[in-house]
């Protein structure tokens, strides 16, 4: 068996990439395999990554490829919590390589990492790793103030609404340590209690609320590095008694950095969405924060544009911003464009005085913007 690994690098896409290799001379059949496994490598890079556009090779999940007597062995390892993915790619590698004539077998095998077999995980729910919350929806951007923490409450009071009607829960927590605006906007303060080594969660309006606004005080400058953001997010998802909830928030600190990368690849998420302004230039920034999710499998649920609007007493519409932003991220991006947030007095007021827009103008047009979009990602989660 001619295999791609540490052992036998001769015969490896990446070792027939390198300009310096030749076919042993006179090996006829080394020169066959070398070229079936050529022809193996193209066929799984025009495999792509479900919801992505980039393809499974450039992703760098492809671990092993073998050729011998006709049957193609694959073996793909991927770091994601979406049930979905792995069957899905499996199918997809089987079709394109079923697809080419010198191949009679394919076996590709998908391993998650951490050595979980996809079968085994099928029928796991998503977010095993954080005790008793089924489904976690983080809410990124690619830069601050974009109203990310403002989208974050109001999707999750939205989320609670919905949810309240099932009898079940929902609950937020506030990742940006470097600015947590989450316990204000939800008209919050003071401290968690501590049971044994547990945070209980803070509530708020039916959410429960874990946020760093809560253990640091307001006026100490917070410097958190590297090592102590991830405690903290370690924290937040082992040892914070969230009870039962159906559906956690969790707003990201803003940006692309090490700190969000590592975080997102702690806690287990079901997926994420982007929250863009609507200025053609946001998309590049947009991008960035995708590229952060790409790199970590986490799958990009949609995006949502805010302060899209502002809406003038004869009801026309004037874009403050520029427009576009939302959707022309969403179609680069491959994914669903969920909707147009309007800047709105009512928002700002509703944060500052610790009612989001949601609960205190439910008939309003942002209010009922965000409804809607907790609808259709709790659709898209609960798929
Ligand atoms: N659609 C909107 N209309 C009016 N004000 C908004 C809107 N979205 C956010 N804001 C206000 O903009 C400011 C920044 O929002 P915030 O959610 O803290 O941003 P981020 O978390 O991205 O830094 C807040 O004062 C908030 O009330
Ligand atoms: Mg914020």
């Amino acid at each position: 068996m001619f295999q791609v690994s540490e052992e036998r690098p001769f015969y490896g896409p990446r070792f027939l990439k390198s300009k310096r290799w030749s076919p042993p001379k006179g090996t006829k059949f080394n020169y066959r395999i070398r070229v079936s496994l050529e022809k193996i490598n193209q066929a799984l890079k025009s495999v792509k990554y479900p919801g992505f556009s980039r393809d499974i090779v450039s992703f760098g999940i492809v671990r092993d490829v073998a050729f011998e007597d006709g049957k193609a062995s694959v073996s793909i390892a991927i770091t994601t919590s979406d049930a979905n993915i792995p069957p899905a790619i499996r199918d997809s590698v089987e079709e394109a390589l079923n697809a080419l004539p010198e191949v009679n077998e394919v076996d590709v095998s998908v391993v998650l990492s951490g050595g979980k077999k996809p079968s085994q995980t099928a029928g796991v729910a998503p977010t095993e790793g954080i005790p008793g919350v089924k489904h976690v929806i983080a809410v990124s951007s690619g830069k601050g103030g974009v109203g990310k923490s403002t989208f974050a409450v109001n999707l999750a009071c939205a989320f609670q609404q919905i949810l309240a009607q099932e009898g079940k829960k929902a609950g937020i927590m506030d990742c940006d340590i470097y600015g947590p605006s989450v316990p204000l906007m939800l008209g919050l303060s003071g401290r968690p209690y501590v049971e044994g080594e547990s945070l209980i969660p803070m509530e708020g309006h039916n959410l429960s609320v874990m946020s760093m606004g809560f253990l640091v005080d307001e006026d100490t400058p917070v410097v958190w590095r590297g090592p102590m953001v991830m405690k903290t997010i370690q924290q937040f998802s082992q040892n914070v008694k969230w009870g039962d909830l159906e559906l956690l928030v969790v707003d990201l600190p803003p940006g692309t950095g090490d700190a969000q990368l590592s975080l997102v690849q702690t806690i287990p998420l079901s997926g994420a969405v982007l929250v863009t302004t609507p200025q053609p230039a946001a998309t590049q920034v947009a991008k960035r924060g995708a590229r952060m999710l790409e790199k970590t499998n986490v799958k990009i649920l949609g995006v949502a544009e805010n302060m899209s609007y502002l809406e003038a007493p004869d009801g026309s519409r004037q874009n403050i911003f520029g427009e576009g932003g939302g959707t022309q991220t969403a179609t680069d991006l491959n994914t669903e464009f969920l909707g147009q947030i309007p800047l709105d007095k009512s928002i700002r007021e509703g944060g500052d005085a610790g009612t989001p827009i949601v609960l205190s103008k439910p008939e309003s047009e942002a209010a009922k913007v965000f409804v809607s979009i907790a609808n259709s990602l709790l659709a898209k989660v609960r798929a």
